[in-house]
């Protein structure tokens, strides 16, 4: 396994890899590695000959106020993992490596960037569809993996390949979660041990709705109600947003059975926001 810092480095040994006629899979993170990671690195592995892996806490798509500098790092404990598992090449880029200092250009996200995360988080998705473009300019990866556990990200990274024809095939995974239903996520660290348990709320609140669904109740306002209902009765948590939408467009939806449908909340459990969803199968 190689560490590299550098663009050049990257581009250079992708591109000896690329002459051998190996396929290139790329596993764009924020680095504080857990299973839900190594899931991603897991299917990268299985369907391509190169996997590379980058570890970058992205300043442009954390907002004022935001947890930047609180962000969990520990690159040590991350590429014990990440050797562990298999992976060919992580690159670690410094953030000036990433950006020129006179930085000008970004990606619009565009409608899908504007609703859920993008309401609460204004510039968030433009941060992230920026540097996921880079990282694909910069590696030139055949596959790109992205978890379902950040839906409207990968449905945004989706739209984006889409729109830019950017040539690079984009794997959505499925949610890895602790056995008590919590969706593995790198903010999970922040939780004190009372907010660790009220943090299951999530996922109470996705099964009530997904339960919901599975009886035919096909009005989507009243699945919202019982996902905010469970919500509220925990009393260290705080709904953001609880919604249930289309699951290309992300506009919430009237009733179930037009279209696929997924249930989508955001909640604040003390000072740590926390995101989840699920899709509502219609019987
Ligand atoms: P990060 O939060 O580190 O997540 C990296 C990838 O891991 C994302 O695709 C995310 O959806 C996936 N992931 C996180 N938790 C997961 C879980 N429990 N199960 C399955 N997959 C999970 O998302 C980002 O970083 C950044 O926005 C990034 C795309 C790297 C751009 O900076």
């Amino acid at each position: 396994m190689e560490r590299l810092g550098s663009k050049d480095e990257v581009r250079q040994a992708v591109g000896e890899a690329r002459r051998e006629g190996k396929r290139v899979a790329l596993v764009p993170t924020m680095g504080a590695l857990h299973d839900g990671h190594l899931s991603l690195v897991e299917a990268a592995r299985e369907r391509s000959d190169l996997v590379v892996i980058s570890v970058f806490v992205n300043p442009t798509q954390f907002g004022p106020g935001e947890d930047f500098e609180a962000y969990p790092r520990d690159l040590q404990r991350d590429m014990d993992l990440l050797y562990a598992e298999g992976v060919d090449i992580v690159f670690t880029p410094t953030p000036e490596v990433m950006y020129a200092p006179d930085a000008q250009v970004t990606v619009d996200p565009g409608l899908l960037g504007s609703v859920l995360e993008g309401a609460s988080r204004p510039k968030h998705f433009a941060g992230v569809c920026t540097v996921v473009a880079k990282l694909f300019s910069i590696v030139g990866p055949d596959l790109a993996f992205f978890g379902e556990k950040d839906f409207q990200q990968l449905g945004i990274v989706k739209r984006m390949v889409l729109d830019l024809d950017l040539p690079v095939k984009v794997v959505g995974c499925p949610t890895v979660r602790e056995c008590d239903g919590l969706a593995m996520s790198s903010r999970n660290a922040y939780l004190s041990g009372d907010e660790r348990e009220a943090a299951t709320v999530l996922y109470r609140a996705l099964c009530r709705a997904e339960k919901l669904a599975l009886g035919r109740e096909g009005d989507a306002r009243v699945l919202q109600e019982a996902m905010r209902e469970v919500i509220d009765a925990e009393s260290l948590a705080e709904v953001d947003y609880a919604i249930v939408a289309d699951e290309t467009t992300l506009q919430p939806l009237e009733r179930l059975g037009a279209g696929r449908a997924r249930a989508l909340v955001a909640v604040r459990i003390g000072s740590t926001r926390l995101i989840d969803n699920l899709a509502l199968e219609v019987v």
